[in-house]
């Protein structure tokens, strides 16, 4: 696969209190850029960055009374990228030409945009926590030395469990198809004794059973839980190509605060910059294990059924966007 493929999905660009009013803010996924503002109402827009008369690069412009304001001739387009002024033709009602703009959806505190006008699928949430009630820890990015779909696929990767990552199974993990878009892997197993001290933290205080549910949307956008007794990492994990056979992964933490008082949310606070330290060490020793690794359907194993499976799901759904396969 020359051209990486980016899925037509939801990415997430960033934290909520990135975004300020009047400001213009670039972001880019692979190559695509896009420019988002924040209404004086609170509301965010996304845009394309191309100026649909002759392409400037709005991220150069300015906000005027909540619209962007081309920096070449000055036109000026509203939030659903009609083009309300044209400096050298004041009179004109506009003009045919639409500025391109996306979705795009802030919850929790952070800002999750949808390179699809028309989003294949709903933002995807965690089942089990309240929207309303929930804070996210800072996001991270991770460079890797593989394609997008190979990092996807490392939790369905049955047999490296136990090599890597100390995690003797208990039994067959669970695999189900959530729709079209959706395909979750749920795994039980018990930590293997080892020297890794997040390991010897969670095993003296929630016991050596656990569970990964790691949940897969449009191929890219990950929701992943682990639970250890009473503990559990919630995790949003979105990825996106960065050349061929290279990705970013961006990664928020979530806790659950609907049942805190103030003290404990301060408290709940201190934990998730714990809990992400500890991740982002994690997904820093994941992209070493997956440095270089080209995933072949063909050079699979009979054991590898779980892991072809998913590859076959990534091509379903690059399938159902008109896109090449793997
Ligand atoms: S290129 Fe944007 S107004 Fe001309
Ligand atoms: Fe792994």
């Amino acid at each position: 696969m020359l051209t990486p493929v980016t899925p037509r999905s939801w990415y997430l660009i960033g934290r909520s209190k990135d975004f300020k009013v009047g400001k213009i803010k670039k972001i880019t996924i692979y190559q695509t850029d896009f420019v988002i503002t924040r209404k004086t109402t609170g509301t965010l827009v996304a845009w394309a960055n191309r100026c649909p008369h002759m392409g400037a690069d709005l991220s150069r412009g300015h906000v005027h009374q909540d619209q962007l304001v081309c920096p070449f001739h000055a036109w000026r387009f509203n939030d659903k990228g009609e083009c309300t002024h044209i400096p050298a033709d004041p009179e004109s009602l506009g003009c045919s030409r639409k500025l391109k703009t996306y979705p795009i959806i802030e919850k929790f505190g952070l800002v999750f945009i949808n390179n699809s006008r028309k989003p294949n699928f709903d933002l995807p949430f965690f089942d089990d926590l309240r929207e309303k009630m929930l804070i996210a820890g800072r996001p991270f990015q991770i460079q890797q030395d593989a394609a997008w779909y190979v990092v996807s696929a490392n939790a369905f990767d049955v047999a490296h469990f136990v090599h890597v990552h100390n995690r003797i199974p208990l039994r067959d993990p669970e695999v189900e198809d959530l729709g079209d878009y959706g395909k979750r892997i749920k795994h039980f197993y018990k930590i293997k004794p080892s020297n890794v001290i997040a390991d010897k933290i969670i095993g003296f205080f929630f016991g050596k059973e656990g569970t990964l549910e790691y949940t897969v949307f449009g191929s890219n956008y990950i929701l992943a839980k682990s639970t250890f007794g009473r503990f559990s990492n919630h995790m949003v994990i979105v990825l996106q190509p960065s050349g061929e056979n290279k990705s970013i992964s961006t990664i928020a933490l979530v806790k659950d605060i609907s049942d805190a008082n103030l003290f404990q949310i301060a408290f709940r606070k201190l934990v998730l910059k714990f809990q992400t330290f500890f991740t982002k060490k994690f997904f820093k020793a994941e992209a070493d294990e997956i440095l270089g690794v080209r995933v072949n359907k063909n050079s699979l194993h009979k054991s590898d059924g779980i892991l072809k499976e998913y590859l076959e799901y990534v091509e379903k759904v690059l399938g159902l966007q008109g896109a090449p396969g793997l």
